[in-house]
């Protein structure tokens, strides 16, 4: 039985001969009987074409943190479409965005704002490379950074057995379509092994321009940086001159207030926002520190776009931030994620299955196996086929996390101590059937 009911059903055969594959993003498609139309959400919930509720952990792969049409962002959003959004000049709204994004997260002299992570990750590589004149890019396995050329290798669709030996990775594309010439100029590397990169460093540091990493795996089921791992890559930037970028797309805004330099204490010089910042509204920012920002200054690393602080987005930043700011949506998250972290690890404890719930509670995921995996490649042996059972099962009860075996669970600051509960009931009952019990 697929999740598609007879008006879902309708929609997705007129978003497939209107859009390719119905869809307009890759990842979206699950199928032609399972891929959902959704008609409108409201605050921790979405509701299909066929009025079927869902209690949403998926909040579109993460902006949504504090819950769908929240009423300071829809005022925020509605005024500055009423006041025209885009004049190509520096606006007013924007610069009090910018200082709002700048209290939250303080280790940020200054930004400029973007619209997407792709964009903001993309300019993020260019500035280091124009800054330092070295052409290397260092990725780590299993992290994804958008859909532009150069990051797109061993992301979390390379398959495992793609990444080559731990001491001699191979960058395994994600994707046709990259010039071949792109793939001497990224280093890919496994998350968490210090001694690896300690290892690329001594042989090439001086040709690498910059590193990029999700401090904390927002596309691998949450697994966090080992003690000393984020210490380490700065230690390395440091020494080596090479410009350090934090990638906060998913864990900015989401797992504390100023993003996981402000959780891990490591302060990168560079790091991209996009996702939370705008609660779902199309926003990006790149913000830094120190003498890497004088690239742009000079004028002569390019950074531009029409659409770059445009009224919308900068409105949905200021607003989105400034309820951040008060405390209390992430108060919130951090009851809900830590009674659901919990609730689902003794629910799988108790039917004796082998796994790990990983990340912290604005962004956790699941790992079905015998031993916690630190990177990428400790993940080859998870259950995927029981994750996809499970989450297809919770998914017809109505509670959406995104089925992808890797995908963490993004709550939203909107839920109730009884879609909590619902949650829990409905992940107990979905596993069950899973097991097939
Ligand atoms: C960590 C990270 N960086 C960058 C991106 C790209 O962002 P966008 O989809 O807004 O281009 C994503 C998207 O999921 C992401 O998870």
């Amino acid at each position: 039985m697929g999740l598609q009911g007879p008006k879902t059903a309708e929609w997705f055969e007129r978003a497939k001969h209107a859009l390719v594959n119905g869809v307009s993003s890759g990842w979206r498609h699950w199928g032609d009987d399972d891929t959902l139309v959704l008609a409108r959400g409201d605050g921790a919930y979405v509701y299909d074409s066929d009025g079927k509720q869902y209690i949403d952990y998926h909040n579109g792969f993460g902006p949504v943190i504090l819950g769908h049409g929240h009423p300071a962002v829809v005022e925020a959003v509605t005024k500055a479409v009423a006041a025209g959004t885009t004049f190509a000049f520096t606006q007013e709204r924007e610069v009090s965005a910018a200082e709002t994004v700048k209290a939250a997260v303080p280790w940020i002299e200054q930004l400029r704002f973007t619209n997407t992570g792709t964009e903001a990750t993309m300019h993020a590589l260019r500035l280091a490379r124009g800054y330092t004149g070295r052409d290397i890019i260092v990725k780590f396995e299993g992290n994804y950074h958008g859909a532009h050329d150069y990051v797109l290798y061993s992301t979390p669709s390379s398959p495992v057995e793609a990444l080559g030996s731990r001491f001699r990775p191979v960058p395994a594309p994600t994707t046709s379509g990259i010039p071949d010439g792109v793939v001497t100029v990224v280093r890919t590397l496994p998350y968490n092994d210090l001694e690896a990169a300690e290892r690329l460093f001594a042989d090439e540091g001086r040709r690498i321009a910059g590193v990029i990493v999700e401090p904390m795996l927002g596309n691998v089921m949450g697994i966090q940086p080992r003690e000393g791992f984020l210490e380490g890559l700065r230690r390395l930037c440091d020494t080596y001159g090479s410009i350090l970028i934090f990638d906060e797309v998913k864990t900015g805004f989401r797992i504390a207030v100023g993003g996981a330099a402000e959780a891990y204490g490591v302060i990168p010089d560079v790091a991209c926002f996009a996702k939370a910042l705008g609660n779902g509204v199309p926003v990006a920012a790149i913000g830094g520190r120190g003498p890497v920002l004088d690239g742009w200054r000079d004028g002569g690393i390019a950074q531009m776009g029409t659409y770059c602080g445009n009224g919308v987005a900068v409105a949905a930043a200021e607003a989105t931030v400034g309820e951040l700011l008060t405390g209390k949506p992430l108060a919130r998250l951090e009851r809900v994620g830590r009674a659901l972290m919990e609730g689902t690890a003794k629910i799988l404890a108790d039917r004796g299955v082998d796994a790990f719930v990983l990340g912290k509670p604005g962004m956790f995921g699941f790992y079905f196996g015998e031993s916690a995996p630190h990177d990428y490649r400790g993940t080859a042996d998870h259950d995927a086929d029981l994750y996809e059972k499970l989450t297809m099962a919770m998914i017809r009860r109505g509670v959406l996390p995104h089925p992808d075996a890797l995908e963490p669970w993004f709550p939203n600051a909107a839920l109730s101590d009884e879609d909590v509960a619902t949650t829990l009931m409905v992940f107990e009952e979905s596993l069950d059937e899973a097991l097939g019990r």
